[in-house]
């Protein structure tokens, strides 16, 4: 946990965004894997972890921005608990590690709130995403299951974001760390792509990494020779000279930040020509878009200015042809690069996605668009210090779109389909990382991870 005086200091700024009212936030509960004693890897709700630190299940934290107080309900361990689980410090205790004076038992919160209710209160909270804790609200606050989300408060939604959008130094530290322990999974993945090797002996090796450095990975590892699929998750290839391997995989640290690093390199260790030519123009686009990061400028137009890198490079190698920025406006390139340049990250990594992405990556100012490719853009607003962000541009083959495209005769000035043919065997291409906006510019998080051509066949040589 950070010190008290952090998580006093982020219900302070909380208060002086909402006027009146009280804010609940339901911590998560074990949830069953097979059957109800056997539990899925505890994973706190990160907007109580953010607001209230404590990583214990079966909590709520209540901020009354009326009177100025802030509540943790939960139950210490009884006998039993402590016979399976070890001992654990009261919840007074534990409270106190979060600033928080006032705490009861966890079923006190239905009295409390309905007091709260009766006295003309408004309950404020975030839109639920599991199902526990919707039936949990529904319960706590009589409303039916089917309209809880509905329910949940837009002012809430928008005062967490405006706070957890900026990450202070601290938990700039924490992304770091996770950043790091990316680098020592995605070396050892580099250094594993050798051909005869089943993809699941890497993937395997490389959750396993994450777990013993840190936490658990930040989402399931996408690991596959078949990059074309975007997030692919079936690991039962045998990888084959000729192919490109993305891995695209991060961790957590102990206080719940991430990393979301994307890699893609050879099987077998060197770049073939068509690789090099392919895998250049990604890695030209994600470093033209790192450099254009700062303060001010909109996310969106940095995702323009990667696909406009990318149909430059096409161009050159016979994939495309005509006028690269009318090729973009028309979206020519999203038949290579069907989605967004990057998402916000911290304690999620698609950070405070379950808030609604349209709150987190777009503003009044910069509105989502709704054409295919484009729409996946989870982060078009203008850039702030502070914001921790992806850039992860990419080409893929996937044969299944190159068919629907050629066959409605899209893009026929700017696609030469009679090439694209020829590379439906290709796989597909993400570089990824992790960046923080600055002052002035931008910080690429964590100890650098081979990218350039030259530094991956070191890496993979063993050098
Ligand atoms: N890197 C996985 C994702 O962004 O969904």
């Amino acid at each position: 946990m950070f010190n008290s005086e952090e998580y006093t200091n982020r219900r302070n700024l909380l208060k002086k965004e909402i006027n009146s009212g009280i804010a609940l936030f339901l911590g998560n509960v074990e949830a069953a894997f097979n059957y109800p004693a056997n539990t899925y890897h505890f994973r706190q709700d990160s907007h109580f972890l953010y607001f209230f630190g404590l990583n214990n299940p079966g909590f709520a934290g209540v901020i009354d921005f009326d009177n100025d107080k802030d509540y943790i309900f939960g139950n210490d361990f009884n006998i039993e608990d402590v016979i399976w689980m070890g001992e654990q410090p009261k919840v007074v205790d534990l409270a106190a590690k979060a600033g928080v004076e006032h705490t009861a038992p966890y079923t006190d919160l239905a009295a409390y709130l309905n007091q709260a209710i009766a006295d003309g209160k408004h309950i404020h909270f975030l839109p639920p995403y599991r199902g526990e804790t919707i039936i949990e609200l529904s319960a706590l606050l009589d409303l039916p299951n089917a309209k809880v989300k509905g329910n949940a408060s837009e002012a809430l939604i928008k005062g967490v974001v405006k706070l957890k959008e900026i990450k202070s130094e601290e938990e700039i530290k924490e992304i770091e760390k996770a950043v790091d322990i990316a680098y020592e999974m995605h070396t050892t993945s580099m250094k594993m792509a050798m051909p005869g090797t089943v993809e699941q002996e890497i993937a395997g090796t490389i959750e396993g990494i994450s777990l013993a450095l840190g936490g658990p990975v930040s989402f399931p590892i996408i690991l596959s020779q078949d990059g074309q699929t975007l997030h692919n998750h079936y690991h039962g290839n045998t990888l084959e000279v000729g192919r490109m391997m993305v891995t695209d995989g991060g961790a957590e640290t102990q206080e719940g930040y991430c990393s979301d690093i994307t890699r893609t390199v050879p099987v077998g260790g060197k770049f073939n020509d068509r690789q090099a030519a392919i895998y250049q123009i990604v890695l030209d686009a994600n470093v033209a878009a790192i450099e254009a990061i700062k303060p001010g400028v909109k996310y969106r137009d940095i995702h323009f200015l990667a696909a406009r890198v990318i149909v430059d490079g096409l161009k050159e190698v016979g994939l495309m042809k005509g006028d690269t920025e009318a090729a973009v406006d028309a979206g020519a390139h999203t038949l290579f690069m069907p989605h967004g340049l990057g998402h916000m990250m911290g304690m999620d990594v698609h950070d405070m996605e379950g808030l609604g992405e349209n709150y987190v990556g777009y503003d009044e100012e910069t509105k989502r668009a709704t054409e295919f490719g484009n729409a996946y853009l989870r982060l078009g607003k203008e850039l702030k210090t502070g914001f921790v962000l992806t850039v992860e541009p990419g080409i893929y083959f996937i044969p299944d779109l190159i068919n629907n495209f050629r066959h409605e005769n899209m893009y026929m000035d700017y696609i030469n389909y009679d090439v694209v043919e020829t590379y439906k065997d290709f796989g597909g291409i993400r570089i990824e990382d992790d960046v923080v906006v600055t002052n002035d510019g931008y910080r690429v998080l964590g100890k650098p991870i081979p990218k350039t051509i030259e530094e991956i066949e070191a890496t993979m040589a063993g050098e």
